[in-house]
């Protein structure tokens, strides 16, 4: 049984229960953070809530609770269900108004959830072992705020079943200028010739917290260049390594691109490094 957080009470998942009028239901009106931990112990919890924040103060939902009260609820949450390997899923939306109105209310609380849920142990840098990914490309139709968290997902939602559709496992997206932006629920790396590249975090994707970890862990390490900057669609196919970045998948080897290998076809030497020290790193941040 899965114990959540629905505001202010810890309760059996199933027992809870919010308004439909709630405007995460009517209109995505929200914001989400998906925190991943390894038995007990979470991973960027700092910068997640900060992206949170950010999020929040984006579309102007006022709620103020500070990092040691984030931190308390998913404490208890990772000790009420095990603590394992979980990810903690949290979610924040405008709250339940008495009518359907787009206009933002006034003097309604915030509705705030939080639950848990099992993910996979964290990968181990192994080439031969490691469980690999495959691919399809399509061009990004989401909206032009995708650096905000919003649980309004359906553009991703689609795309990530474009990917499934295809019998792939995710769908890397590129804008209208053949630009990489980021995958349906993960960030995007290549490796060319030694370098490891990501695109910019800009409007058009997520700031991921794994990419933004796994950058600063290659820098302070030094022994492989990391930049970041446009990545054509051409360079992703001609890439010697891709990987997909998220908090539940760590660092993800890409081995097909639209049906074609990525390099060899297997993980690569470079995945194997960065995984390593992500793997020894993770908890420092
Ligand atoms: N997805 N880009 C998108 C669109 C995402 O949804 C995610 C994460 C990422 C990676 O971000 P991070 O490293 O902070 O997890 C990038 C989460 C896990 C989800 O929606 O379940």
């Amino acid at each position: 049984m899965t114990i959540a957080y629905l505001n202010g009470d810890f309760l059996p998942l199933e027992e809870t229960r919010i308004s439909p009028l709630d405007r995460g239901f009517l209109f995505g009106d929200g914001i989400y953070e998906v925190v991943p931990s390894y038995g007990g112990r979470m991973v960027g919890f700092g910068p997640h809530i900060e992206r949170m924040k950010n999020g929040l103060a984006a579309i102007d939902i006022k709620l103020d609770w500070t990092e040691e009260r984030w931190h308390e609820v998913c404490d208890r949450l990772l000790a009420e269900n095990g603590g394992g390997d979980l990810g903690i899923y949290l979610h924040v939306s405008r709250g339940a108004d008495t009518q359907r109105n787009h206009a933002y209310p006034e003097g309604v609380e915030p509705t705030v959830f939080g639950y848990t849920f099992d993910i996979p142990p964290a990968p181990v840098a192994d080439r031969s072992t490691t469980k690999t990914y495959s691919v399809t490309t399509t061009e990004d139709l989401r909206w032009r705020r995708c650096n905000i968290k919003s649980t309004a997902l359906l553009g991703n939602v689609i795309h990530y079943n474009q990917g499934q559709g295809e019998g792939t496992d995710e769908a890397v997206l590129y804008n209208a200028a053949g630009e990489i932006t980021e995958a349906a629920a993960c960030n995007v790396f290549i490796v060319k010739d030694g370098v490891v590249i990501t695109p910019d975090t800009d409007h058009q994707i997520l700031p991921g917290i794994t990419r933004l970890l796994l950058v600063e862990i290659l820098r302070a390490d030094g022994s492989i260049p990391v930049e970041e900057r446009v990545v054509t669609l051409d360079e992703l196919r001609h890439a010697d390594e891709v990987w997909l970045t998220s908090s539940t998948k760590e660092v993800a080897p890409v081995v097909m691109v639209d049906g074609a290998p990525v390099g060899n076809g297997q993980p690569g030497e470079v995945w194997e490094r960065a995984q390593a020290l992500f793997s020894e790193y993770k908890y420092d941040y």
